[in-house]
């Protein structure tokens, strides 16, 4: 299986998002490496707000170069892995910056079709609090994207190192990310996309079809056929 890893911070055998995640990463792999982006090393820019990718020149954004080979990655992969540890109650910065890149793709815009065979998990620890909100952070860009299935995991550990939790304590939080890799493997069979994101797909078509709020907007979804018979899961 193809897997795009994205890392929220450049942290490695520290990191306990980062350990997880690898771990789902490299139990699904089998013959493929999995791609890992750590930011803001592999990713640095914020979003200027230049309007260019709505406008339908996504090409122009200036941090084009740097996300090309993200998103290269994640349209070649069958699931994208997200480790997110809490900040201050909310997904790191990096990451909020990452995702924004991604704001012309969502269902309401211009999606990216492949997204909807798509799996996607979500990883996040924090020292107690905060998991909720910073799932959410994330998991609302991927149902937008349309991702066709989105799993989480999340675990307050008490500790700001991977290192300093209890061995016993890692091999049951390994162990859980493990099952939810068994059930990833499991739905790549016979794969279908959540309802969630058809239901959003038909709402935001009725909205291309009714109203022209954004012409690049409305070609895109022509050119693809979605405004006829096309249908992005099929
Ligand atoms: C800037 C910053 C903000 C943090 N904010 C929170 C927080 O709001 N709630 C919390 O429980 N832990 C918070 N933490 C602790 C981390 O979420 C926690 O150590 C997490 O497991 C780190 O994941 P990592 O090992 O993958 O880097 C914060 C840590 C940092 C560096």
């Amino acid at each position: 299986m193809q897997i795009t890893v994205i890392c929220s911070t450049s942290r490695r055998e520290l990191s306990s998002t980062y350990n997880l995640a690898k771990q789902v990463a490299e139990n699904l792999c089998m013959n493929d490496k999995p791609n890992y982006f750590f930011l803001p090393k592999d990713f640095s820019h914020f979003c200027l707000g230049c309007m260019q990718c709505f406008s339908g020149f996504h090409e122009k954004c200036p941090g084009y170069e740097e996300l090309k080979p993200i998103k290269d990655s994640i349209n070649k992969s069958q699931l994208i892995i997200f480790a997110v540890p809490v900040y201050v109650f909310h997904a790191p910065g990096q990451l909020k910056c990452l995702l924004d890149h991604f704001g012309w793709e969502w269902l309401v815009h211009q999606p990216n079709g492949l997204m909807f065979k798509k799996q996607a998990l979500v990883i996040s620890t924090a020292a107690g609090a905060g998991m909720k909100s910073t799932i959410k952070d994330v998991k609302d860009s991927l149902d937008f994207w349309g991702v066709g299935r989105v799993y989480t995991y999340k675990k307050p550990i008490a500790a700001a190192n991977w290192t300093e939790i209890p061995p016993f304590k890692q091999k049951k939080m390994l162990s859980k990310v493990e099952k939810i890799a068994d059930r990833i493997l499991s739905d790549s069979v016979n794969f279908h996309p959540r309802i969630k994101v058809k239901l959003l797909f038909w709402s935001c078509r009725l909205m291309q079809k009714r109203f022209h709020f954004n012409p690049p907007d409305v070609d895109h979804w022509k050119k693809n056929g979605w405004l006829n018979k096309e249908r992005p899961w099929k």
